[in-house]
């Protein structure tokens, strides 16, 4: 990828349309709202507070990141999305439980403006969920014109310069790569064949790349991780990433796997389980969706680790993850950690995590910073697949020859470099040497 020979500035309305209006996708709409008004600090959210050193650590030069790379303002964000149920967003955040009714109160007339389109959603894919809201059509391929319809309309309507799209929609069931999937061709002739292999997720993907909308996936989906849809969105210049917001527990695997690695501790095996009780915690009680969230949490370790590397240490680790929908909790997920390790002369140590997380208090600044990061990464002319975002993500993608890039603190160096070399600024290396001369 060359370097952005110049990045248009934010000017005019940001859209970001989330497939999907549940929890997650509520509560990042309710928490923006709140902050554009001073009820609340973006607290969680690395695009309103980080700041990013530039130069040498002698010259205290260290900008807020969304000055430094003028992101678009909290202010000029219009929201829109779809969903299988018709409530708008207030009711739907109210459903959802996340936030109290004090906070929602506060933000009850915009929510309540924002009513989701009807979706493309075909209940193969997510067993547990019975939506009505739904759109028809012949063909898949109808149904993609549909939502790209739906894009122009709210692009029209609401008078927006540029829009990005963040799938905060449930998990779908497990799929692999598939033949239909592999050339732009081969995925169009399924599309308008009813291909089994297409799922509605990447209906939206499609109608994205096709408008020119750059597109996040938050959920472990295969979604827009195919040759395909990478291929056009190549062919039309448009940024692409996933897959799966890293909230929760993965979001500390990834850093206490490296401090292990780090200080070369051996690791026999990793035991970890979660109860939660919301919509999405019902939907991964399916096998299928579990699948697919299954696979996504245990790649992290194996790629972190590198067993082929240090079989001493992790050539023999049992990594176990569960999920079980327990309604009581509701969105107050609770995650449990079981890691044996062994130090010097093989001698065995436990550690024991709980954290009792707020699985969509964790994911919404989450939504908040794709979205500004992506329409930067547009903004810039980056296509393809934005590997420098892989903080953000579980599963991240990745060039096919490359293997993701886990570690949480390799990903933020990552990010942040990726910033100063847009903005022609030098790389931060750490080495320091200049400073003993
Ligand atoms: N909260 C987290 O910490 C976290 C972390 C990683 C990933 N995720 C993923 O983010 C997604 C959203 O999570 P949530 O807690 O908001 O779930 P949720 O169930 O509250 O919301 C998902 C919404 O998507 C809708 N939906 C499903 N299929 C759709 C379709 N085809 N088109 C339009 N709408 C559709 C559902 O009706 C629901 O309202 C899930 O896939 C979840 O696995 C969440």
């Amino acid at each position: 990828m060359r370097r952005p020979v110049s990045v248009a500035p934010p000017k005019g309305k940001l859209g970001v349309l989330t497939p999907g209006m549940g929890a997650v996708s509520t509560t990042f709409m309710a928490g923006v709202e709140l902050v554009r008004r001073g009820h609340a600090v973006p607290v969680g959210s690395l695009t309103q507070l980080g700041t990013i050193r530039l130069g040498k650590r002698t010259d205290g030069r260290t900008p807020q990141i969304k000055d430094f790379v003028q992101l678009a303002k909290l202010d000029d964000i219009v929201f829109g999305g779809w969903d299988v149920f018709s409530d708008d967003a207030y009711q739907a955040a109210a459903k959802a439980g996340v936030l109290e009714a004090k906070d929602l109160a506060k933000a009850e007339k915009f929510l309540k403006g924002i009513k989701p389109m009807k979706a493309v959603f075909d209940q193969n894919y997510v067993k547990n969920l019975h939506g009505t809201h739904v759109k028809k059509g012949k063909t898949k391929f109808d149904l993609a014109e549909q939502l790209r319809e739906d894009i122009r309309t709210f692009k029209k309507k609401n008078k927006l310069d540029r829009l990005v799209m963040v799938w905060c929609g449930s998990t779908e069931v497990f799929l692999k790569p598939e033949d239909v999937h592999k050339s732009l061709a081969s995925f169009e002739k399924g599309m308008k064949a009813n291909h089994p292999a297409i799922a509605p997720s990447m209906l939206y993907a499609y109608a994205a790349i096709s408008e020119g909308v750059p597109f996040a996936n938050g959920a472990p989906n295969l979604t827009v991780d195919i040759p395909a849809l990478e291929e056009y969105a190549k062919a039309k210049n448009v940024a692409i990433g996933g897959k799966d917001f890293k909230t929760g527990q993965t979001l500390l695997k990834t850093v206490l796997a490296p401090a292990f690695k780090a200080r070369m501790l051996g690791l026999n095996g990793w035991f970890s389980t979660n109860i939660l009780g919301n919509r999405d915690g019902e939907v991964l009680d399916d096998p299928g969706s579990f699948k697919t969230k299954e696979e996504s949490k245990l790649g992290a370790l194996e790629y972190i680790l590198q067993p082929a590397l240090y079989p001493d240490l992790y050539g023999k680790i049992h990594h176990k993850v569960r999920i079980n929908y327990y309604p009581p909790r509701g969105d107050n997920k609770e995650g449990w950690d079981n890691i044996d390790i062994f130090g010097w002369l093989g001698y065995p140590m436990q550690i024991k995590v709980d954290f009792l997380c707020r699985d969509s208090i964790l994911a919404a600044p989450i939504v908040l910073d794709l979205a500004l990061f992506f329409d930067l990464a547009q903004r810039a002319g980056m296509r393809g697949i934005q590997e420098w975002l892989s903080f953000y993500f579980k599963s991240p993608m990745c060039a096919k020859e490359l293997y993701p890039e886990h570690d949480l603190f390799i990903q933020l160096m990552k990010l942040k470099n990726t910033l100063r070399w847009m903005m022609g600024e030098d790389l931060i290396t750490h080495l320091g040497s200049e400073y003993y001369d």
